[in-house]
């Protein structure tokens, strides 16, 4: 790594407003020798950014340090935001939103009819976080964003003083957040003298963004294996070019991307975002029964799969290390108890 070039970044990105709401960084490069050895594959390396520390951790809090910190610059007191039922998002936003005394209005589509009538895992932690939620008759998600746009021009009339996250102007700043994660990662590597050239993640477009960003910038020889959690979102190429350009743009780094710098394969979904997929339920419980360690049916789970997959396809040499990003998620296992069960 180019050691003159990440600390260029680092001095970037210490001009950023950022909260501290991640209690820990560096999060941990572990190997995992039982799951590589039951996969018949390299050797395995998990980095855990499910460790980040609030409220059970995943690749959002760090996010949240920089766009909450956008926030209460703009002299916010209200968070409206939306995703799914079992969103990890939300999840980290309540705890966040809590910490800091905003209140959070969450918008929230049902995937699973289950999603309807029970109130566990992530749902049960953002209503425990004190959000004010709501579940929307559907998984439409033009209706969502018109009942958020909704909500924010109303709380907004009530004198609220409203901030919408993840917008066109701020995506950048989730991103910038992995960025780092990227240059972490590439620091533990050098140190631990392990030479991967990929790291597998659940992505979909901030994560990767920031990631690929972030290892182009100090041009680390680490590829970045994106396995997209949705079907049918051909414009996240176009979205994660957008926000890596923008999040270099913010950090006055030269470097612009194309769409050719990001590989992110969406063929590991199944049947659609939020449902379980076989491979990824026989992943979840392979690297809970092999390291003791919890991924999830809806974004980490089919992310090992898709490893999985690649090492019976012959794709990754047997002596060269691989990573995956592990980006959290586990509390959305409790809202999926029955496919977990049906072994
Ligand atoms: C566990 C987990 N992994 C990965 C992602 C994808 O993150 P991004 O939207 O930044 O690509 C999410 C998004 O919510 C997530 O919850």
């Amino acid at each position: 790594m180019n050691e003159d070039k990440a600390a260029r970044f680092a001095a970037a990105l210490a001009g950023l407003p950022r909260l501290p709401l991640a209690s820990v960084r560096p999060t941990p490069l572990e190997p995992m020798p039982r799951l590589s050895a039951q996969m018949g594959g390299p050797p395995l390396y998990i980095k855990r950014d499910d460790l980040t520390g609030m409220a059970f951790g995943g690749n959002k809090t760090r996010m949240l340090e920089f766009s909450l910190a956008d926030a209460l610059a703009k002299g916010a007191d209200t968070i409206v935001c939306g995703s799914a039922v079992q969103s990890n998002y939300c999840r980290q936003m309540a705890a966040a939103c809590a910490r800091l005394g905003l209140d959070l209005h969450l918008l929230l589509r049902p995937i699973r009819p289950i999603d309807r009538v029970e109130c566990q895992g992530n749902h049960l932690l953002q209503r425990l976080f004190g959000a004010q939620v709501t579940v929307l008759p559907d998984s439409d998600m033009d209706a969502q964003q018109e009942a958020l746009t909704a909500r924010a021009a109303e709380l907004t009339a009530q004198g609220r003083r409203v901030y919408r996250p993840r917008q066109d102007d701020t995506l950048d700043l989730d991103a910038i957040a992995y960025a780092e994660v990227g240059i972490e990662l590439a620091r533990q590597c050098r140190d631990l003298g392990l030479q991967p050239r990929r790291v597998y993640v659940s992505a979909l477009d901030t994560t990767q963004a920031g990631l690929v960003l972030g290892l182009r910038w100090i041009d680390s020889p680490i590829a970045v294996r994106g396995i997209c959690p949705f079907r049918d979102w051909p414009r996240r190429f176009d979205d994660m070019v957008r926000v890596a350009n923008q999040g270099a743009v913010r950090l006055g780094l030269d470097i612009a991307f194309t769409a050719a710098d990001f590989d992110n394969d969406d063929s590991y979904v199944g049947d659609a975002y939020g449902l379980p997929t076989a491979a990824g339920l026989a992943a979840v419980r392979a690297v809970a029964r092999t390291e003791g360690i919890l991924i999830d049916p809806v974004y980490t789970g089919k992310t090992i799969a898709a490893l999985w997959d690649d090492v019976r396809r012959g794709q990754l040499p047997a002596d060269e290390p691989v990573v995956f990003l592990h980006t959290g998620g586990a509390p959305a296992l409790f809202g999926y108890a029955a496919e977990l069960l049906s072994e």
